[in-house]
């Protein structure tokens, strides 16, 4: 069973991260182990759709090891990953009668996690909680390195706090019943983190996809064998991967610094992000699942590295087939270039108003590049050849 440490620097904050099939009856007994013997109550924040599915276990496995535990369960959607939900749920945990020593636990993907992590943060300035995620993106991304927030009208990810989990446990059985297209965007987001931090991982993802049937990457086939089957661990390894590449940024820059530009900001993790950001807002949210626009967004940013002379064409032409290995896009090639270039402008992550790209010096080796060093016409022939579809 993989285990993976967070290591940040004040030790007291670090944590593990545990990985296998079927760890949601371990829940209870590894949750008791780091919340200790004075933790009597933890409320589990998850959604309709995965409670159905995993919630009774869940509960099982907490009660058995002497939890008093009750669900309160959220409306599936990022369009509830809101101010009112965060009240609802902050409520919820006052009339549990949840104290300081006591903890949430968040079942789902990234828009419960986060949700469930800033209530955490908030909730009487702060108690534990425990990372569950069941998406592929959550399990290698959105639950480790403790970003917790929701997002306002204005925008994505608007209000939100840094506040580590005591634990994130990761079940790879519940990949199972997870809709193609969420495969798709987490398989994006692995892609990403190769791709800007380790040719290794890269090229692990890479094999891993392949070996799920040529240019199916999907979990399809996996799905239809028992879980003892040399593929079912081979994923446990390739998420382990990815868990200890974001433990190792986030030990690196646990809060994101905004004054760094190396290599090893945080902020590479925001590879594909300028251009995914405005699909996403161009298309209000309906189009594209948020990785589905990151493996868009990846192209464009390759396109751009190769234009300034960054890239060579053969790296990029790794990242294509890394991309397409990913499952189908969502067609992007319709909307238009002045269009997704005005919205880019309104990105959060731009700095004094300057747009800050994260582009490619090779597959392994990213950089953080001032906006103003892009000039209009590369970046108008970068978005036109970046979202061309790609042929499956
Ligand atoms: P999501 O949480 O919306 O989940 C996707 C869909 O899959 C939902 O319909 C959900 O109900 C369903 N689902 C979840 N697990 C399932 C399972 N095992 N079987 C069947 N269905 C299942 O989306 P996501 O991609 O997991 O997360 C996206 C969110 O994560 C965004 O809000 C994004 O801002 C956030 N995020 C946060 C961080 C971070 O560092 N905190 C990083 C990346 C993304
Ligand atoms: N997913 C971006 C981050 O955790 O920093």
């Amino acid at each position: 069973m993989p285990l993976v440490q967070v290591r940040l620097p004040q030790r007291q904050r670090s944590y593990e991260i545990v990985i296998g099939p079927d760890l949601l009856s371990k829940l209870g007994r590894l949750s008791r182990t780091v919340l200790g013997s004075q933790s009597r109550r933890v409320a589990l924040i998850s959604n309709t759709a995965v409670f159905e599915r995993y919630g009774r276990r869940t509960l099982q496995s907490l009660r058995a090891a002497n939890f008093k535990t009750s669900p309160w369960l959220m409306p599936d959607g990022e369009q509830h990953k809101s101010l009112r939900s965060l009240g609802y749920a902050l409520e919820f945990l006052a009339e549990s009668g949840l104290e300081r020593g006591d903890a949430v636990i968040a079942l789902g993907g990234g828009v419960v996690g986060d949700l469930a992590g800033f209530a955490a943060a908030t909730y009487l300035r702060g108690i534990a909680f425990v990372q569950v995620p069941t998406t592929l993106l959550a399990q290698i991304d959105a639950a480790i390195g403790g970003k917790t927030g929701v997002n306002l009208p204005a925008g994505k990810n608007l209000v939100g706090a840094f506040h580590q989990p005591h634990l994130v446990v990761i079940d790879t059985a519940t990949l199972q019943t997870l809709p193609q297209r969420e495969l798709t965007s987490g398989w994006s987001e692995a892609v990403k983190q190769g791709a800007v931090g380790s040719r290794k991982l890269f090229e692990q993802t890479c094999r891993f996809l392949q070996s799920g049937g040529g240019t199916d990457l999907s979990l399809r086939t996996i799905k239809k064998r028992p879980r003892t089957d040399v593929r079912a661990t081979d994923l446990d390894e390739v998420i382990a991967a990815h868990c200890r590449f974001k433990a190792s940024i986030v030990t690196r820059d646990e809060r994101e610094d905004i004054d760094r530009t190396d290599h090893k900001s945080r902020r590479i993790l925001n590879f594909g992000h300028t251009t995914a950001h405005a699909l996403e807002r161009l298309t209000r949210y309906r189009r594209f699942r948020h990785g589905e626009a990151v493996g868009l967004g990846m192209l464009v940013a390759g396109e751009i590295s190769k234009n300034l002379g960054m890239l060579a064409p053969g790296e990029l032409e790794s990242l294509r087939e890394a991309v397409r290995l990913c499952g189908p896009l969502p067609r992007a090639s319709d909307l238009a270039i002045e269009t997704i270039i005005r919205a880019m402008r309104l990105d959060k992550k731009s700095v004094g108003g300057v747009t800050r790209w994260i582009l490619l010096e090779r597959i392994g080796r990213a950089c953080i590049v001032d906006g103003k060093e892009i000039d209009k016409p590369t970046l108008r022939s970068s978005l036109r050849t970046g979202l061309q579809p790609l042929y499956w």
